[in-house]
């Protein structure tokens, strides 16, 4: 059965998560096979097009500020089947499973990320975890890509070992300031950053602290993504404010755990 343990080892060599614990962040080629793609690329689409009244939210309007950074839409699993096949896979979980240590692996959120053509801005360099409602770290994103990336049309960049930094003040995406400005005169400010292409269905890993970035989209087609953010099971709530975990009645210094928050794999 897919998802078994040790059934990643195709995509998630011992390399690789030296490389992921050491850096930050890991390349893995071909986490989708070319027909998930076709099939995923289709799912997306469906997901970005409908209405926004289900429980999927998209964050902006076309001419917005953050659209011009990124067109997304979060928790698309909870209103797409065929999203939720994909978000809820057992093998991305499987190989974050891998790559943190954890004990098990739990969805935080799913979201597509379009980069627009025309008045396309980059994804300044930020931190992740500053932005999630979780005392912890530990969590980190899966980012498909759906189309071929380059420095062209919106691929990511990161600092190789800036996670060890620990968690900064959050980074606005639309307003930010320079994060090298927290870490001057420490070794990470030395540290260049790793542009990392992509071909469509390849993907890479990033822990919540590791500084990353992605370029403005030149060209004229969406780049289209698909992140999952990913916990390790028992990271609690810290009671800040996030689209994802507002209302839904948890507990400040509590597990996020529940229906909402699945687990997706475990040892
Ligand atoms: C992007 O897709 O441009 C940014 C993704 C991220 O910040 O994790
Ligand atoms: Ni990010």
């Amino acid at each position: 059965m897919e998802g078994m343990f040790g059934l990643v080892d195709q995509w998630i060599t011992d390399d690789k998560i030296e490389f992921y614990r050491e850096n930050g962040f890991v390349q893995v080629d071909g986490v989708l096979a070319p027909e998930e793609l076709d099939e995923l690329r289709e799912y997306a689409e469906e997901a970005m097009a409908a209405p926004q009244e289900g429980l999927s939210v998209k964050t902006d309007r076309p001419g917005g500020t953050y659209y011009k950074v990124l067109n997304q839409k979060v928790n698309t699993w909870r209103d797409h089947g065929g999203m939720a096949k994909y978000s809820l896979h057992p093998r991305f979980a499987q190989i974050a499973l891998k790559l943190t240590g954890a004990g098990g692996i739990r969805l935080f959120h799913d979201h597509l990320l379009w980069k627009m053509p025309g008045d396309s801005k980059p994804t300044p360099w930020h931190q992740d975890t500053p932005k999630w409602p979780m005392n912890e770290s530990g969590a980190l994103s899966i980012w498909i890509a759906l189309d071929d990336v380059d420095e062209r049309n919106g691929c990511m960049m990161f600092i190789p070992k800036s996670h060890r930094a620990g968690k900064l003040k959050n980074i606005s995406l639309t307003d930010p300031v320079d994060i090298f400005e927290y870490v001057k005169g420490l070794d990470i400010a030395k540290e260049k950053p790793v542009i990392v292409p992509l071909k469509a269905g390849s993907c890479t890993f990033h822990d919540g602290l590791t500084f990353h970035y992605a370029f403005h989209n030149q060209t004229e087609k969406p780049r289209r993504a698909l992140a999952i953010i990913y916990m390790p099971d028992g990271t609690t709530y810290n009671g800040n404010r996030h689209i994802v975990t507002d209302g839904q009645g948890l507990e400040t210094g509590k597990p996020i755990r529940g229906p909402l928050f699945p687990l997706l794999a475990k040892r």
